[in-house]
């Protein structure tokens, strides 16, 4: 326990004094649960720490440090929608504080551990040494949030870590660890063991030693060349980083943004660099963009809270698992348990199907560690942990099994009914299904409460979504386990209502027809895809759809063909592309041609086909804008999202956005389909499904929430804090 000996300046920052017997090292104590963040309360309470260690004589060095599980997690977040929606000023933030660190006239030394992210590496980086536990992580992540580092970060780094790292870590926004950081030159030294000891132990050791400020040092490293480069080499550099950000960040504003003002630190001087720093995060924290990520950040974290269920719900033991299937899903489902270090069971029906899916499962290893993805070592230890097997025994011993076989409904409830027989009481079982009704299957059962729907994303180990289905029945403890479980298995769990296609592709299936209407009524297949990819979409439509293999959709409408209501259009070119054998790129075939690297080749073969048919049917031809395209698709995902939000299918329209950005490619700079409505605004939104509704017929139906929230001049988000309220 450190002893105080000054008055605490407020809760949040605490200084103190050294416990050995010269008591002349300062400890400023962080203390903002739960990740430090710099609100403005805790750079005053720092500004007025360093102020009373400036004046004090008996002082010779300082150690600022984190409490808790973290050092500084950045700028608090929360703060830039308090600026950007008027209720609090922009102020000068943390730029001063950090000059008055680094012209304190005896060493700090900034001790880390957990994060230095953002400001809180801006404010390490004042510091004159840096020390660090081995595992802490520093990084300048911003450009996620689509700003800038606000706080000098630009200039500094450079400085600090040389041109070429500085830029790809402020404009990709990915940490480097400790490790790395004291390579670069960005740590002083890693401490092992207690960390507050050890910098104490440092700043003694550099006590005598000159001071160093990070804005003016601009040394020459081992291999001559000075951090801050010569301009011909740092003009391949920034050409490189705008390249690779066109294309890996495409359509973002801030990662360019980045890019410049580090660019700036290699021509201006210190203060000019941070006053064209200052400019462009401004701009970029004003941004829909912004605003957009980080609705996407605190909605990743929204998510996980479900209003019904408490934080306190009991939580069922899951420390290993079955798997029911070794198919497409169940061998990507059984790789993920297995890569969070669980032990799993997988069955198949047969030898030859165990064979083939073990075979792909270590394939797709042997794939990410060519990639250099994975360590062979790594690949090893989980293999080790997936044990085949053709029978339910040892089915008693699992927590949970999780069934991944043929999307059947009578097959399902036989597998049901056997884990039901076979599994221990208390155990969870959890269907993949992804058309099917969660509480039939659960009918199957003498437990229903234990059963729910895990429905996981294809390729299952690299898709980060899980819908979770909460079935009639299913327990709170099972729900929130299955919640919990999510993250263990770095998955971003969304819980949603069981209906055919749950949220996110009862969603997918009207955005898709609308794709089909447009080239039906005229459009090129590649203008549509290149309109939506322009939007920001990973894929078109159609180029997903070929992926996925039109075989699957077109068998699901054979089966449903009973429940379309007669004399309401349906768009009819992907089954006649089925009935011709084009499935898509696993029959070399579909909208696209495909090489033998999969790579599309417009075919206007399909086109014309296409034309033809349409005609046939009575389809006028005309051309029709990007705009058109765009709008159509994105706003039959919007109708459609109202419609589930007033059905309960999905709790807040936050769940949509996190379906949306982490299983279908949705832009995350656009905040998701419901969050970007609410950017178009729902009034406009509303009108042009009106106008469609009366062009295009019932399909086009606006939703009664969009109208209600439309003429009542709200949002879809306002509705998540309505109903954050209600809970
Ligand atoms: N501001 C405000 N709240 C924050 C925050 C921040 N910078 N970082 C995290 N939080 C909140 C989260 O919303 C969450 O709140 P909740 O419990 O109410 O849901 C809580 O802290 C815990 O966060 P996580 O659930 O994410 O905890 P993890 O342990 O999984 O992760 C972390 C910790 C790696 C630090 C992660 O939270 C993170 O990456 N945070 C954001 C880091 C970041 O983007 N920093 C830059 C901020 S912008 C900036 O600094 C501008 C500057 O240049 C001026
Ligand atoms: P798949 O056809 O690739 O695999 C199904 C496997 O189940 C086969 O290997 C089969 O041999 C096995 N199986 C059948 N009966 C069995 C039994 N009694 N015991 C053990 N194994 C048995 O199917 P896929 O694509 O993996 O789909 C599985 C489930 O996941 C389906 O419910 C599907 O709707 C769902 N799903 C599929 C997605 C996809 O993109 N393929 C995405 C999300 C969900």
């Amino acid at each position: 326990m450190l002893e105080r000996e000054f008055s605490a300046m407020d809760d949040l920052v605490q200084l103190t004094r050294d416990k050995d017997k010269d008591k002349d090292v300062a400890i400023i104590t962080i203390n903002n649960p739960p990740v430090n963040a710099l609100s403005p309360s805790v750079v005053q309470g720092i500004a007025r720490a360093i102020e009373q260690v400036s004046k004090d004589d008996a002082i010779k060095a300082v150690v600022l440090i984190g409490a808790g599980r973290t050092f500084i997690a950045g700028a608090d977040i929360k703060e830039f929608g308090k600026i950007t929606s008027g209720k609090a000023q922009r102020g000068a933030g943390l730029l001063p504080l950090l000059l008055q660190i680094e012209d304190v006239r005896k060493p700090v030394v900034v001790a880390i551990h957990g994060s230095a992210f953002g400001g809180g590496l801006e404010l390490a980086m004042a510091g004159h040494y840096r020390v660090a536990v081995p595992n802490a992580q520093l990084g300048q992540p911003e450009v996620k949030l689509g700003i800038i580092p606000g706080a000098g970060g630009t200039q500094r780094l450079p400085r600090l870590v040389g041109v070429a790292k500085a830029v790809e870590m402020c404009a990709e926004g990915n940490p480097i660890t400790a490790q790395e950081a004291l390579k670069l030159g960005l740590v002083d030294q890693l401490i092992e063991g207690d960390l507050l000891a050890g910098a104490i132990a440092f700043s003694r050791d550099i006590a005598a030693k000159p001071l160093r400020k990070t804005r003016e040092r601009n040394e020459r490293v081992r291999n001559e060349k000075e951090k801050l480069g010569v301009p011909e080499q740092n003009a391949s550099i920034f050409a490189a980083a705008r390249e690779k950000a066109h294309t890996k960040q495409r359509g973002m504003m801030s990662p360019l943004a980045a890019i410049d003002v580090v660019e700036a630190a290699t021509r201006l001087s210190f203060e000019e660099g941070c006053q064209l720093e200052q400019k462009l995060f401004g701009e970029c924290l004003f941004s829909d963009q912004s605003k957009a990520l980080i609705h996407a950040f605190f909605g990743e974290r929204e998510v996980a809270k479900i209003p019904d269920i408490p934080k306190e719900t009991a939580l069922l033991p899951v420390d290993s698992v079955a798997v029911v299937g070794a198919g497409t899903m169940g061998g990507g489902i059984a790789m993920v348990f297995a890569n969070a270090g669980f032990p799993v069971l997988l069955k198949e029906a047969d030898q030859p199907a165990l064979d083939r899916g073990l075979a792909t499962i270590q394939k797709n290893y042997q794939s990410s560690v060519k990639r250099g993805r994975l360590t062979q070592q790594f690949v090893d230890e989980r293999l080790q942990l997936i044990k085949p097997t053709l029978s339910y025994n040892d089915f008693d011993k699992v927590d949970m099994a999780i069934e991944a076989v043929f999307e059947g409904m009578a097959l399902k409830k036989e597998i049901f009914g056997q884990l039901d027989r076979v599994c221990r009481p208390g155990a969870i079982l959890a269907s993949n299904t992804s058309t099917l009704d969660i509480d039939e299957i659960a009918s199957a059962t003498s437990r229903p409460d234990a059963v729910i729907g895990t429905h996981f994303f294809s390729p299952a180990n690299i898709m980060r979504l899980l819908e979770i289905v909460r079935g009639k029945a299913s327990s709170k403890e099972v729900i929130a386990t299955c919640m919990q479980l999510s993250k263990k298995l770095a998955k971003v769990g969304v819980l949603v209502g069981n209906c055919r296609g749950f949220v996110g592709n009862r969603m997918f299936g009207p955005y898709r027809r609308e794709a089909q209407f447009l080239v039906e009524e005229g459009a090129s297949i590649e203008s549509v895809d290149k309109a939506l990819f322009d939007f920001g979409m990973a894929m078109g439509p159609m180029a997903t759809g070929d992926l996925a293999g039109l075989d699957v959709g077109w068998r699901i409408r054979k089966e449903y063909r009973h429940l379309e209501k007669r004399g309401v259009r349906q768009p009819f070119a992907e089954d006649r592309l089925c009935e011709l054998g084009r499935y898509g790129q696993k029959t070399g075939a579909g909208w696209y041609k495909y090489d033998e690297n999969r790579r599309p080749i417009p075919d206007p073969e399909v086109n014309e086909m296409v034309r033809g048919w349409a005609r046939a049917a009575g389809i006028a031809q005309r051309n029709i804008s990007s705009e058109e395209i765009v709008e159509r698709c994105i706003y039959a995902l919007v109708n459609e999202g109202a419609r589930i939000l007033e059905e309960g299918i999905a709790g807040r329209a936050v769940d949509i956005d996190i379906i949306y950005l982490n299983g279908y490619g949705f832009p995350a700079y656009r905040g998701g389909p419901m969050w970007y409505a609410d950017t178009v605004g729902l009034d406009k939104v509303y009108r042009r499904i009106s106008e469609f509704h009366q062009q295009h017929g019932e399909l086009w139906e606006p939703a009664p929430l969009l109208k209600r929230l439309a003429e009542e001049g709200k949002t879809f988000a306002a509705l998540n804090r309505e109903s954050a309220v209600m809970a």
